[in-house]
C-alpha cells in the first residue's frame, strides 16, 4: 500500500543564484520540513510547465523552526528554466518528502559529491554535527558548494579537475589519502554514476561503508509507475521509493 504522502502549496521565500544556470529555491513547507530526512527527496509542480508532470529534486536543507525547505539545482529544461523564474511570493505544489534516505547514525561520515550530487549531501551535513565533505567540480566557479557547505562541516576538502583551486584531479584522486589518515565509518556519496562506483570501490578498498544516491527519471514518484525501476543485485528497484539511497555494494552502475 501507498502511504499518503504530504502535498503543500509552497510560497517561494527566496531564489538565488550562486553561478548563471543554477538556482537556490527557498520554499516555506512547514509540513515537509518538519518530516523531511537527509537523501530524500520532493516532487515539484513547475509553473510554467504545460506537460504538468512534478519534477522530482532533492531536498539541500530544512528549517524545522522556520518551516522552510531548500532546494538547489542547475537549470537543465523547460521545466527548471520554469521553475527559476517562478516569482517570489508565489506558489508552487510541493509533494513530498519521498524515498529513502541516507543512514544517519554514524560517528564521522564523510560526505563525497560531484555537482550537483552535492544537494542532497547537504541535508546530511547540515543535520549531522561530524561529517566532513570531499567535494569535486571542473573549475573553481563548480565548487561555490564549499561556501555553503563550511558552516556545518569538520572539513571540507575540494578537488577541481582543472586545478584552478583545492587539489588537481577529482575527488577519487584525494579519497585514498583521506580514508588512510583519518577514522571515517561511513561514506556517502552522490554524483555522477562513474564517480560513484569508483568512490564505492575505494571505500570497499579501506572496508568502509558505503551509500550511494541515485538519480533517476521519475514520474509518480510514489512507487506506481516504474518509470524509476533499476536492476540491482538484491532483484528490481524503484528508485523513488526503494531509495534513492542504496547500499554501494548493491548497485549496478550502468544501468
Ligand atoms: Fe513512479 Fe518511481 S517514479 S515508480
Amino acid at each position: 500500500m501507498i502511504l499518503p504522502k504530504l502535498i503543500e502549496e509552497a510560497r517561494i521565500l527566496s531564489h538565488k543564484a550562486p553561478i548563471a544556470g543554477v538556482d537556490i529555491l527557498t520554499l516555506a513547507a512547514p509540513l515537509i520540513a518538519r518530516s523531511a530526512l537527509p537523501g530524500q527527496f520532493v516532487q515539484i509542480s513547475v509553473p510554467a510547465d504545460a506537460g504538468f508532470l512534478r519534477r522530482p529534486l532533492g531536498i539541500a536543507e530544512v528549517s524545522r523552526t522556520e518551516g522552510w525547505i531548500r532546494l538547489i539545482y542547475r537549470q537543465v529544461g523547460r521545466g527548471t528554466e520554469g521553475l527559476a523564474s517562478a516569482e517570489t511570493g508565489t506558489s508552487v505544489s510541493v509533494l513530498g518528502p519521498l524515498g529513502r534516505g541516507f543512514y544517519t547514525g554514524l560517528e564521522h561520515p564523510l560526505l563525497v559529491g560531484g555537482g550537483m550530487g552535492l544537494t542532497p549531501l547537504l541535508f546530511f551535513a547540515a543535520e549531522h554535527s561530524n561529517t566532513s565533505v570531499l567535494m569535486g567540480g571542473r573549475t573553481r566557479e563548480e565548487v561555490f558548494w564549499e561556501e555553503i557547505y563550511r558552516p556545518h562541516v569538520r572539513e571540507c576538502f575540494v578537488t577541481t579537475d582543472d586545478g584552478s583551486y583545492g587539489t588537481q584531479g577529482f575527488v577519487t584522486t584525494l579519497l585514498p589519502k583521506l580514508l588512510k589518515d583519518d577514522a571515517y565509518d561511513g561514506v556517502a556519496v552522490c554524483g555522477p554514476p562513474v564517480m560513484m562506483e569508483r568512490v564505492a570501490a575505494i571505500a570497499a578498498e579501506y572496508g568502509v561503508p558505503c551509500e550511494v544516491s541515485l538519480e533517476k527519471r521519475m514520474a509518480c514518484g510514489l512507487g506506481a509507475c516504474l518509470s524509476c525501476a533499476v536492476d540491482t543485485k538484491s532483484g528490481r528497484r524503484k528508485v523513488c521509493k526503494d531509495g534513492p539511497v542504496f547500499p554501494a555494494g548493491e548497485v549496478y552502475y550502468a544501468s
